[in-house]
């Protein structure tokens, strides 16, 4: 056994959270490094479908709405809510990232009238720029995108708005959430963080630190499943001001009167638009119950070791064949990417040698590791698998 492979073998064997694993549907043949994307499968969803499908839905037929299946929203987002650093009351699973933003986004203009700027990190998850273009479009607000580490520059008494990435998608760096947000404060703005790579990676602070708004995903380190509903962070003391665009029933103050007028819910629920989607919303209900026997303080502690034993076993492994585009401070989230011009190609490779993360264009691989089940083991063999890949050209 290498050096490595040892060093693999007794950090598992020291793992606290090792034992979290079990909980999950995995495919032992697999090394399954993008969870980040699409986290695997909590055993206990498929129990819980079939449950929703056969019974509630088969069984209590329309009558599963009052039961629980209305209001689900923001009883899944109080599970969410600890893992944000939000008391209950201020978060509700609803509609997509994408949705969510443009809420967000539009709400965060109108809260902050008399200014007409919208920053945005200029490198941004496509999504969140073309969402930001349309609610500056919408609200006549114009585009500002800035690299986050000029947002000094950028902000000015006409920023209504910032819109952040917790975590850069492609590069995998973590942002200071405390900073920004007192910086866009002391401009005036308000802010808005995307959390799509950072729930779930480690403890956030929303209420704390006196963040505006946020929205995240939970198909990626949340393990809802493909297309689970995302969230959105509203804080009580906005609320009220919270005038959101998508003035659907689902967030009227009183949805089965079937008044004429649209009247905003007092509370979380006026972030809401339509009709839930049961099936996915309750797949992530039974998904966030891992989270209960699990302390994010350990999470975040077992994915900086894991994503570090990986960069460390690239340096050793693969000499400078590929660049490693992660910071290799503290200041990453659950994610190592890697620079090399045949990314593309590494990527499909290591697939076909079921070592699975996924390319970014134009040259970047991605793997994310999910410290729920993702052993350092599995480190080390996808270190191992393109090391030899890289030296078989
Ligand atoms: C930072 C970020 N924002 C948003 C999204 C996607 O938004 P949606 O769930 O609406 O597709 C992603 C998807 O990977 C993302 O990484």
């Amino acid at each position: 056994m290498s050096d490595l492979a040892e060093r693999a073998a007794k950090l598992d064997a020291e793992d606290a959270l090792a034992k979290v694993r079990d909980e999950f549907d995995l495919d032992p043949a697999v090394v399954y490094l993008d969870g980040n994307s699409l986290g695997a499968p909590p055993k206990r969803v498929a129990a819980r479908v079939e449950h929703v499908v056969r019974e509630q839905w088969g069984r209590r037929l329309i009558r599963s709405w009052p039961e629980g299946w209305w209001t689900a929203p923001e009883r899944v987002g109080e599970k969410i809510a600890p893992l944000v650093g939000a008391a209950p009351g201020q978060v509700v699973v609803a509609d997509s990232t994408s949705v969510n933003l443009f809420k967000a986004l539009v709400a965060a203009v109108r809260m902050n009238p008399g200014r007409d700027e919208i920053v945005v990190d200029a490198a941004t998850f496509p999504t969140d720029g073309y969402i930001a273009e349309s609610a500056a479009e919408l609200t006549g607000a114009v585009l500002r995108p800035v690299p986050p580490d000029a947002l000094d520059e950028a902000l000015s008494d006409r920023t209504a708005v910032v819109l952040l990435n917790h975590v850069d998608y492609r590069t995998g760096r973590l942002y200071d959430m405390a900073a920004a947000t007192a910086k866009a404060h002391a401009a005036g703005a308000k802010i808005v963080w995307d959390l799509c790579h950072s729930v779930g990676v480690l403890p956030i602070e929303l209420d704390a630190l006196g963040v505006d708004l946020a929205v995240g995903c939970t198909y990626k380190f949340l393990n809802g499943g493909p297309g689970a509903p995302a969230f959105i962070y509203v804080p009580a003391a906005l609320q009220e001001s919270f005038r959101q665009p998508l003035s659907g029933w689902g967030g009227h103050r009183d949805p089965f009167a079937m008044e004429a007028r649209y009247a905003p819910a007092p509370g979380i629920a006026r972030a809401r638009a339509g009709t839930p989607d049961i099936l996915s919303l309750l797949a992530l209900d039974a998904a966030l119950d891992v989270w209960r026997e699990v302390d994010l303080a350990d999470v975040r502690a077992k994915g900086l070791a894991l994503t570090g034993f990986f960069i460390e076993c690239v340096d050793e492994l693969t000499g400078d064949a590929v660049e490693v585009v992660t910071p290799r401070d503290h200041r990453r989230g659950h994610q190592v990417s890697l620079r090399h011009p045949d990314a593309e190609a590494l990527v499909a490779e290591l697939t076909a040698r079921e070592v699975i993360g996924d390319y970014r264009a134009p040259d970047v691989l991605r793997f994310g590791f999910a410290p729920l089940y993702v052993r350092y083991q599995d480190a080390h063999q996808a270190a191992t698998t393109l090391a030899d890949l890289l030296a078989t050209g």
